[in-house]
């Protein structure tokens, strides 16, 4: 059906920047967490009644247990984010299609999507949707099952469905990318809730403008707000239908001027990678796609790296330290405390000679004292005799 299934193992792709980074770092947290646990079992060890460390100071080191655990469970979960926005229509859910190289998302003529949906990698062989807040997991096997499933659970333009699809089956859900489609930034009043709700921790947006016709105040409405709330946001601009289009490319540079941000443009149909549609042009827009695809994937590792594990790195980096100072505490103390006690055997072992060497004097002028005595009398004695 023309789909082309990805599930080799891509080791070039930039992504790998990513899943590269998570695995060392949840590696390394692993080893603070062993670290942080027998500095804890150390603790209990020296503490106690005449111990060198007080009920405090264990206290203060195993307060550090909870605190990797809650860094190690954001660590395994964390991912890259994508968010489209773009008018209704202008193709949003068929780019995301496009890139995870499967048609997932419903797409159409008309106002498709209705609220947010959020595709993210299964960790079985299963597909299934979740709404927000909701734990039970609705079967979809097809693209046709989501959207009716999508219809019938009539939910609000802001809410949010999770969608999980077989890693294996999307090179981009495999390396952990999670891919944010919206309905129409056209038609909701709530942008400003929208960006608060699922914007703030996304690495690249991606805008799906329409090439037939310039950008509209929404789009730039919409990215304003981004950009007010979120410094220097990675945007990238897709011209989508530049198959149907006879663009003037001016607006586009209006965005450069705009200080929307780091922002890269591109020309693409959804004749992308999908099927072969050989209208005119039909290749160099294909490239552009490809190119596109590799900047992005660039882009949105390399910002992962930076906003999810920099943070955690430096807070990984100061744990270690502070357990390493409470160690150190301990150790000094129980130095000091050493010293003390040498301290006051010699005090003692001085106390000992001086009391030694004033009982040989007291011994010595006794046998003195006795043997003058002695004489004394025997002296007595001779005179009598
Ligand atoms: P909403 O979900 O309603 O906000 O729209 P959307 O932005 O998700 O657009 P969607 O992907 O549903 O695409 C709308 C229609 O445009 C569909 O019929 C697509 O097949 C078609 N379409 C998308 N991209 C292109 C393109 O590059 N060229 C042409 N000719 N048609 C396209
Ligand atoms: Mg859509």
């Amino acid at each position: 059906n023309g789909t082309v299934r990805v599930n080799m193992s891509n080791v070039d792709s930039p992504l790998q920047i990513f899943v590269r980074a998570k695995k060392k770092i949840n590696d390394i947290f692993v080893e603070i967490d062993d670290y942080v646990k027998d500095a804890v079992s150390f603790m209990h060890a020296v503490s106690g009644d005449n111990g060198i460390a007080s009920v405090q100071d264990v206290a203060n080191v195993e307060a550090y247990v909870s605190k990797v655990q809650a860094i190690r469970e954001v660590l395994k979960r964390d991912h890259m984010k994508v968010a489209f926005f773009g008018r209704t229509s202008n193709g949003k859910s068929t780019v995301i299609n496009a890139m995870l190289h499967d048609k997932i998302l419903p797409s159409g003529i008309g106002h498709t999507t209705n609220c947010f949906l959020q595709v993210e990698g299964s960790d079985t062989d299963e597909s299934f949707m979740r709404t927000e807040g909701s734990e039970e997991k609705l079967n979809v096997q097809s693209v046709s099952q989501l959207g009716h499933a999508l219809c019938a659970t009539r939910l609000q333009e802001c809410s949010l469905v999770h969608v999980y699809w077989p890693r294996e089956l999307c090179a981009l859900l495999r390396d952990d990318v999670v891919l944010v489609d919206s309905p129409g930034v056209d038609v909701t009043p709530n942008l400003d809730e929208w960006i608060d709700k699922y914007c703030l921790d996304a690495d690249v947006f991606v805008l799906v403008a329409n090439a037939e016709s310039t950008l509209m105040v929404t789009e730039k409405n919409f990215f304003h707000k981004v950009s007010t709330k979120i410094s220097q946001p990675n945007i990238f601009i897709l011209n989508n239908r530049w198959d149907a289009s006879a663009s003037e490319p001016e607006y586009l540079d209006q965005w450069a001027a705009n200080g929307f941000g780091d922002k890269r443009v591109f020309k693409t149909s959804k004749t992308s990678p999908l099927a072969p549609i050989l209208a005119d042009g039909h290749q160099v827009r294909y490239f552009e796609f490809v190119d596109f695809e590799r900047k992005f994937e660039e882009c949105i590792s390399q910002s992962a790296v930076r906003t999810k594990f920099a943070q955690h790195s430096r807070r990984g980096k100061n744990i270690a330290g502070d357990v390493m100072s409470a160690l150190e505490q301990v150790y000094s103390t129980s130095c000091d405390q050493k010293s003390a006690k040498v301290e006051k055997q010699r005090i003692l072992q001085e106390q000992l000679t001086a009391v030694e060497e004033q009982l040989t004097a007291i011994t010595r002028q006794m046998k003195d004292k006795i043997g003058r005595m002695v004489e004394s009398v025997e002296h007595k004695v001779s005179l009598t005799l």
